[in-house]
């Protein structure tokens, strides 16, 4: 049997991103549909979206949407069906998608938000005329309140649909004062310690994670972290009272968009039996980057620039980094403070380090292709992206061992590498000793060219693609609808 299923997000790549939620959100209907999902995305109309939305079909019209006209149009994400909320009074604005041109946070997000949420309800409760829908499958606080609409105040007379929340990182909880509960639109009872409420105000990502049938993160070991307080980031307590309702399912990456063997930003395209290739793909980063060549590995990040991602450790490793020979290519934004350290950085080791603060998915790309090693110290990370695309091109990562890090990646220690199975370096815990020593490491590796082609080669071959994990939701997905 078929399943019909509309996954919530607030990105999706081609269309819009931030970070890897779009990454999965824009590859997930390609990755269900071998295993008989149709995945219909449900996307905000951001003036990015509305662009793409060519003769689309109005499915509804609100007079007021969360006190906004909005509509719901049919429209197409790649080949695949795609719903636009659109709704001009909440999205068509210039800026970011969740802040203004400076940064700061829209202060209607929970408005803004809710409403799609709500949407989401209205879609699976058979308001606009489109085959049922079998199943909601709702992604981050951005679509939190979807399952919470669908559990308090369905459609009215509306069979009940099972809903997924899948949490892809913790630390973003959409919490909002308790004023905003009255203009929601929820029964009273939803103002609950198993609703919606939080810490007395409202908490989306919580509303939803107590609503749906069955909470999943993004790797297995970030689906047991968020058990303790260290990285639950309050919701711990949450996810142990839900057991077994709480799964970890790893991202794949999209080889459509990530293939070195076709991927048109490289030089010189290449594969696991022509890594010789990859030469001219570093001289070119090089020269992007204002590097001088060396004899040592061209390390690179890409990465938003936070504490999460372990930045500020990163600088204090740098200049031990290059005093051993490293050489450093850096893509990112964020934090203010941590982008001029980082350019200072670059000031005082002109050819070794090169920084480019901003946002360039070919760059990103680029550095893939002509890096020798990833750097990837992130003090939590519920699954991570970088270091998949790291893998698929002989990029070999260096990643502390957390979330789904530690479930991607296999350290070069010598049983491994006899073994024929290390795909990257691991390191416990984000501080500058373990760092620094896993630099050293890795340098060491770089010297052993047969021991480090052998860790391109293995990593190359690590199969992250989206098969199995794709197979691993639709089972969820019919674990659930049979189970209704
Ligand atoms: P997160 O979603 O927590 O930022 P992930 O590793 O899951 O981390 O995904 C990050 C995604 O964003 C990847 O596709 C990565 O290549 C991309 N990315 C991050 N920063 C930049 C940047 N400055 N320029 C281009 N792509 C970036
Ligand atoms: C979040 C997480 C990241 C994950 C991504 C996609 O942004 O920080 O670890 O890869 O979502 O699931």
């Amino acid at each position: 049997m078929a399943l019909n299923v509309l996954s919530v997000a607030s990105e999706a790549v081609p269309l819009v991103k931030t970070g890897g939620l779009a990454d999965v959100a824009g590859a997930l209907p390609a990755a269900l549909a071998p295993h008989g999902v149709r995945l219909t995305t449900l996307l905000p109309g951001y003036p990015a979206v509305m662009r793409t939305v060519k003769r689309g079909k109005v499915l509804h019209t609100y007079d007021s949407l969360l006190g906004e006209p909005a509509r719901l149009l049919s429209s197409k994400l790649g080949d695949h069906p795609m719903i636009v909320l659109d709704a001009p009074g909440f999205y068509a604005r210039e800026g970011g998608l969740y802040g203004d041109p400076a940064g700061k946070d829209w202060d209607d997000n929970w408005r803004r938000f809710a409403a799609l949420g709500r949407a989401a309800a209205d879609v699976v409760g058979g308001m606009v005329k489109l085959p049922k829908f079998d199943l909601l499958h709702a992604h981050d606080w951005q679509a939190g309140m979807a399952p919470a609409y669908l559990r308090f105040a369905p459609v009215a007379g509306s069979a009940p649909v099972p809903s997924v929340m899948t949490v892809h990182n913790m630390a973003f909880q959409g919490y909002y004062a308790r004023e905003v509960f009255k203009y929601l639109g929820l029964p009273k009872r939803a103002w609950a310690i198993d609703g919606v409420e939080y810490h007395k105000g409202v908490s989306f990502l919580k509303a939803g994670m107590e609503a749906a049938s069955v909470i999943t993160t993004v790797s297995p070991t970030y689906a047991r972290e968020i058990r303790s307080a260290e990285f639950g980031m309050g919701l711990e307590g949450l996810v142990v009272s839900r057991g077994d309702r709480v799964r970890g399912i790893v991202n794949g990456i999209d080889h459509a968009e990530w293939n070195p063997a076709h991927d048109a930003q490289l030089p010189a395209n290449f594969t696991a039996r022509s890594l010789g290739k990859r030469a001219a793909n570093k001289r070119a980063l090089e020269e992007e980057f204002g590097l001088e060549p060396g004899d040592g590995p061209l390390f690179i990040v890409v990465s938003r620039l936070t504490w999460q991602k372990g930045m500020d450790v990163l600088l204090e490793v740098l200049d031990h980094l290059v005093g051993i020979g490293g050489r450093l290519a850096l893509l990112g934004s964020g934090d203010r403070a941590m982008e001029a350290e980082l350019a200072a950085a670059a000031a005082r080791h002109p050819g070794r380090i090169g920084v480019r603060i901003g946002y360039d998915e070919g760059l990103s790309h680029r550095m893939q292709g002509g890096g020798d090693a990833i750097l990837v110290p992130s003090r939590f990370e519920p699954c991570g992206l970088t270091q998949l695309y790291g893998l698929a091109y002989g990029c070999v990562p260096v990643v502390a061992r957390t979330g789904g890090l530690a479930d991607t990646v296999i350290d070069a220690n010598l049983a491994a590498i006899a073994a024929g199975a290390a795909t990257g370096v691991q390191f416990s815990g984000v501080d500058y000793p373990t760092l620094a020593a896993a630099v050293s490491r890795t340098v060491a590796l770089y010297h052993q060219p047969d021991v480090w082609r052998a860790i391109q080669r293995n990593a190359m071959k690590a199969d992250f693609s989206w098969n199995s994990s794709g197979s691993a939701y639709a089972e969820l997905y019919r674990e659930l609808v049979s189970a209704q």
